[in-house]
């Protein structure tokens, strides 16, 4: 049974029903899944603890919603239809079946393990689709998965082990990624030498480079599995219990692992993939993210399956071969739904319209993007060329924390508007505040973004410190989720993100905290202090700009900026380089010695007309010296 809404009066009507009766409303989403023991209340809420419940005391798994569900129907049903890294290496179509069958399997190689109920299993994988069989082990058996984007370094997996204390970790031997193979299991040995919680490592052989076992420790995928049975019983999980855990980016500190719940996440993210996208049975679907971040928890696994739907998975790059790979894949597999983030939007865009036209894409009917706010130009080169005028843009904000999509048209539904997310879906209550946390009523106001009632995937608590959660989401302002982002309402009611408001950056749409580059930068040991700021980047957003004190001596400055550019490389991982590095003699500060990152923004936008008055400095001249350094 599908919830899906066929008309903007329909839209309208659900989401008043959504605001004025919650509970009756998600009672009657949730009836349409199989619960093995019904709820007794639907939520349970105070955004003060924070503490929130939804579904309480139900119990269910949420791969009986994905296969026993469908299987006796759907059983030969395309469930996942794999695209390698090389376009002529053997793809692979998984039916529904033989999905349940491997899944089953490797659960009970986990379980042979010794991986249990409640466990924590890290996940570093390339995009093979062993990577959603072991995320769906993982929910079969109750384990809490965590799934590490393979391109984060040793020290940034060792420190997200040790965070969960995982007690195993799952990986692969190499990862291809377009003309590169990437050695992830050397990475996840040196990982494991800075921590001790792990037990065994299962390895999946893909690029066949020579890997290091460690006797007692590390076991083949292929041999884990080896006897297993294809039958494995859904541990009985509470709605409540943990899902998954995903480490995100804030503006302090390390990264926090969002923690996410069965129940209501497996409600929301399949009624919202539905709802958005309009995807209908038989439909192909193509989301281009990689399982390590949320859009692919929820939109390359949980959502799809969980809506019968099929689902594409992409090893590769968008550029390799060649600038037509995502065109020359659309047109392979006749995909219906394609969504894909801004920053590849424009990095195709500059190949210019040839790759594009050269395939057909007569099939699409969708197109989304998620990510970054998509800029204008990008929004009209994607709808004219790749949706030829005729396919829906949806535009999708959410978060990590919001588990799935907020604010987006529903495809073919919501009237669009190039870079507006447009409306919120039915359940989300958006609210604008100003700075000090007054509601902006009505129409043309602008401010920051707040939800004021809870959702059924929303974030739970950050692992292990629930304290963050409070003071990170719901301590700005009383009351509200506060989602970090500015927005802007427009005289229609439409909603336009404008970026983030806090000390995070969003980099080709990966999240990182200035804070977090700054403790990478300050590792290397000539440096004195940084300041790292976000400076606006034709095709990644936001580009990484780094202003560094250094000790020179003995150094030129192109050695240490390499130097410092392989620091953070190193401590976090290749996505969170610098574009620039400028060292300088000094950062300008206030007289109480707080960093004027706005001066600093200024300079890295090369906007140095309008700095405002730097006179009350404690360094003044510090400023003019670094105008001067940038030029
Ligand atoms: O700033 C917003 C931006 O990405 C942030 C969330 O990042 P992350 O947790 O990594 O999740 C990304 C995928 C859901 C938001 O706070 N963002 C996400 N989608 C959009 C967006 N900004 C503008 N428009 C979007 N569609």
């Amino acid at each position: 049974m599908s919830d899906r809404i066929h008309s903007l009066s329909g839209y309208i009507h659900e989401y008043q029903r959504s605001v004025n009766q919650p509970e009756q409303f998600w009672s009657r989403i949730a009836d349409s899944f199989h619960w093995q023991k019904r709820w007794d209340k639907v939520v349970d809420w105070d955004f003060e603890g924070p503490d929130v419940k939804w579904f309480l005391n139900a119990k269910l798994n949420i791969t009986e919603n994905i296969f026993e569900r469908y299987l006796f129907t759907h059983g030969d049903h395309p469930a996942i239809i794999w695209e390698p890294n090389e376009p002529n290496e053997s793809n692979q179509t998984i039916t529904l079946r033989q999905l349940y069958e491997k899944v089953n399997q490797f659960s009970n190689a986990m379980k042979a393990k010794g991986v249990g109920k409640g466990d924590r299993v890290i996940i570093y994988m390339p995009m093979v689709p062993e990577a959603a069989v072991a995320m769906l082990a993982c929910a079969r058996i109750g384990a809490v998965h965590s799934v590490v984007f393979a391109g984060f370094s040793s020290n940034a997996l060792a420190d997200r082990i040790n965070d969960c204390s995982a007690k195993m970790v799952l990986t692969a031997d190499g990862n291809f990624r377009g003309a590169k193979s990437i050695p992830v299991k050397a990475v996840v040995d040196e990982a494991l030498e800075k921590t001790s919680t792990v037990e065994k490592v299962i390895v999946f052989e893909r690029t066949k480079e020579a890997v290091d076992m460690k006797a007692g420790r590390d076991i083949w995928w292929h041999d884990a599995i080896k006897g297993q049975s294809t039958e494995c019983k859904a541990e009985v999980m509470d709605s409540e219990d943990l899902l998954f855990i995903l480490y995100t980016s804030g503006s302090t500190g390390k990264p926090k692992g969002v923690v996410h719940t069965c129940g209501g996440y497996m409600v929301y993210t399949k009624y919202s993939f539905e709802n958005v996208f309009q995807y209908e049975p038989g439909d192909v679907y193509w989301c281009t993210a990689d399982v390590g971040w949320i859009t692919g928890h929820s939109y390359i696994v949980y959502g799809p399956l969980l809506a019968g739907a099929t689902t594409v998975m992409f090893e590769g790059v968008p550029t390799y071969p060649d600038a037509g790979r995502f065109w020359e894949v659309v047109e392979k597999y006749k995909v219906n739904q394609f969504y894909t983030a801004p920053t590849a939007i424009r990095a195709l865009q500059a190949h210019g319209t040839e790759p594009v036209t050269k395939h057909d894409l007569s099939s699409l009917k969708v197109i989304g993007t998620v990510g970054e706010p998509i800029n204008e130009e990008a929004w009209h080169w994607y709808h004219s060329h790749v949706g030829k005028m005729k396919c829906p843009v949806v535009d999708t904000w959410w978060q990590t924390e919001t588990g799935g999509i907020m604010i987006s048209p529903l495809a073919g539904v919501t009237p669009t508007k190039p870079s507006y997310a447009t409306l919120p879906l039915p359940g989300v209550q958006l609210v604008i505040v100003d700075a000090d946390g007054k509601e902006l009523k009505g129409n043309s106001v602008e401010g920051n973004l707040c939800i004021k009632y809870p959702w059924p995937s929303m974030i739970r608590t950050t692992y292990g410190d629930h304290e963050r959660c409070k003071q990170t989401y719901f301590s700005t302002y009383k009351g509200m989720y506060f989602t970090g982002d500015g927005v802007k309402r427009d005289e229609d009611g439409y909603y336009r993100i404008l970026g983030r408001v806090d000390d995070v950056i969003n980099v080709s749409g990966h999240r990182m905290g200035t804070a977090e580059v700054e403790n990478a930068i300050n590792e290397h040991p000539k440096v004195i202090e940084s300041a790292v700021v976000g400076y606006p980047h034709e095709v990644k957003g936001q580009g990484i700009y780094a202003y560094v004190i250094c000790d020179m001596e003995n150094r030129t400055e192109e050695n240490l900026t390499n130097e410092i550019s392989e620091t953070v490389r190193n401590i976090i991982g290749p996505i969170a380089k610098p574009d620039k590095i400028q060292i300088v003699p000094g950062l300008p500060k206030t007289r109480s010695g707080k960093i004027m990152r706005r001066i600093l923004r200024k300079i890295a936008e090369g906007d140095t007309s309008n700095l405002g008055d730097t006179s009350t400095l404690l360094n003044p001249e510090v400023v003019e010296a670094i105008k001067e350094g940038a030029k």
